[in-house]
């Protein structure tokens, strides 16, 4: 018996749940979130407070291991992190090959690469292959999880590099993760604003319960297959419009309309049957304003306040939020901004190209991918759900000249 909300379809074995929307795959005690009530937690503690207190580093800590760090443990952690962002000269030249690629195809690859030349990552595959899943074989997975977490972006600069014909910027080990990030991305020391604002946004995104792309890195790990891959197929989920890249579509929209004064139109707009939907509005599971989208506004309110705003985009989405608030439309049906309505704003000032902000997603979100594989690791079983087929049966072979 599954309570759903969702959409039922009716089939001659049953009832089909469209999407899976709440069908639990498993327990976890990575992240919650209260839809109703728009808060989201990792490992118990409320985003607001991590978004306030801590770094990425820490919260990818937190979210791999289950508990916050000691200092000690952090600094480790830390060390380690930096020594795991090189890439394998293979994966270089396979994201060099992809240049004039999309980004996310060339992350795609490149974790597939990594993982091949990984050394840990074939000792698993072994010990995986004969089942066996160890305190030995846990520590590589451990590993892996970390090398991963820590390579991403340098995939992702080393891309944007290569797509503008520039030499790579190797990584530096005195910047912390998102600040050796833009570094590497532009070849110059970044503004400490800029620098806190891509590790708030890497925070904010770094799990949010089992989404397309956790879930599709499930069923890979699932079958027993390696982290790379589960990844892999993960960034290939996070890759569809109707996940990640929201972001990239309301910043376009926000240049596009050009004025706040159009902003009741663009939102009446959006109210009419059949009419374009408002981007960075909306959310499957929060019917509350979404609380990642009230941290970044404060970051991007900020942000235009030190660089200036140009082209108007806080302003604009500052018009559309208000009409959205205000409109019975919205309020019917509980549509709210979502974290894709402020978090391209300050991308766009900062001089991150449109096509990188799904990356720098993956680049957060890399770490619930791999902490929700270890845990389900925990107590494996294959996913392998059913379809009801309703085509024919015992049809009778015609040979091809006789067609
Ligand atoms: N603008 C206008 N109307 C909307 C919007 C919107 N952004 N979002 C939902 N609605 C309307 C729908 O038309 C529907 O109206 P109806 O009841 O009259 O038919 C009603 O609200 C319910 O919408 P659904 O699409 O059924 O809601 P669902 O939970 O399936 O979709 C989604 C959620 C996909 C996020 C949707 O709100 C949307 O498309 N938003 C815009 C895209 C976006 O911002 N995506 C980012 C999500 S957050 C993230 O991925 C980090």
């Amino acid at each position: 018996q599954v309570k759903t909300t969702g959409k039922i379809l009716q089939s001659p074995c049953g009832p089909i749940i469209h999407g899976l929307e709440d069908v639990l795959i498993k327990s976890t005690s990575i992240s919650d979130i209260d839809g109703e009530k728009g808060i989201l937690w990792y490992r118990g503690y409320r985003i607001e407070e991590l978004a306030r207190l801590s770094t990425y580093e820490e919260v990818s800590y937190l979210i791999l291991y289950g508990r916050l760090p000691t200092k000690r443990e952090l600094e480790d952690y830390i060390n380690r992190m930096k020594k795991y962002r090189e890439l394998h000269p293979a994966t270089v030249e396979v994201i060099r090959n992809l240049a004039k690629a999309h980004p996310m195809f060339a992350l795609e690859a490149a974790v597939a690469a990594e993982g091949a030349y990984d050394e840990d990552n074939q000792k698993l595959i072994e010990a995986l292959s004969v089942g066996r899943y160890k305190a030995e074989e846990k520590e590589l997975a451990y590993r892996i999880a970390e090398k991963l977490v820590a390579k991403m972006p340098t995939i992702v600069a080393y891309h944007y590099r290569f797509s503008r014909g520039l030499e790579v910027v190797r990584p530096r080990d005195d910047l912390g993760h998102a600040a050796n990030f833009l570094y590497m991305m532009f070849g110059r020391e970044p503004d400490p604003l800029a620098s806190r604002g891509i590790d708030l946004y890497l925070i904010l995104h770094a799990d949010h319960e089992v989404p397309a792309s956790t879930f599709a890195a499930h069923v890979v790990a699932s079958t027993l297959s390696d982290l790379y891959s589960s990844v892999a197929a993960a960034i290939a989920a996070l890759k569809g419009p109707l996940h990640g890249g929201a972001n990239e579509m309301a910043v376009r929209n926000y240049l596009e309309i050009g004025t706040p004064a159009k902003a009741k139109e663009i939102v009446e707009a959006a109210t009419k049957p059949g009419g374009p939907k408002l981007m960075g509005v909306g959310h499957r599971v929060y019917k509350a304003y979404d609380p990642r989208a009230k941290i970044f506004k404060e970051f991007s309110r900020d942000y235009v306040a030190k660089f200036g705003d140009p082209q108007n985009l806080f302003a604009i989405a500052s018009a559309i939020e208000q009409e959205v608030l205000s409109h019975p439309y919205f309020q019917q049906r509980k549509l709210y901004p979502n974290v894709d309505f402020w978090s391209g704003i300050a991308f766009y000032y900062m001089g991150i190209p449109y096509e990188y902000f799904t990356p720098i997603f993956a680049m957060s979100r890399v770490v619930g991918w791999v902490a929700h594989v270890l845990e389900y690791w925990e107590n494996n079983r294959i996913f392998r759900p059913r379809a009801c087929y309703i085509g024919p049966h015992d049809l009778q072979y015609i040979p091809l000249e006789q067609r």
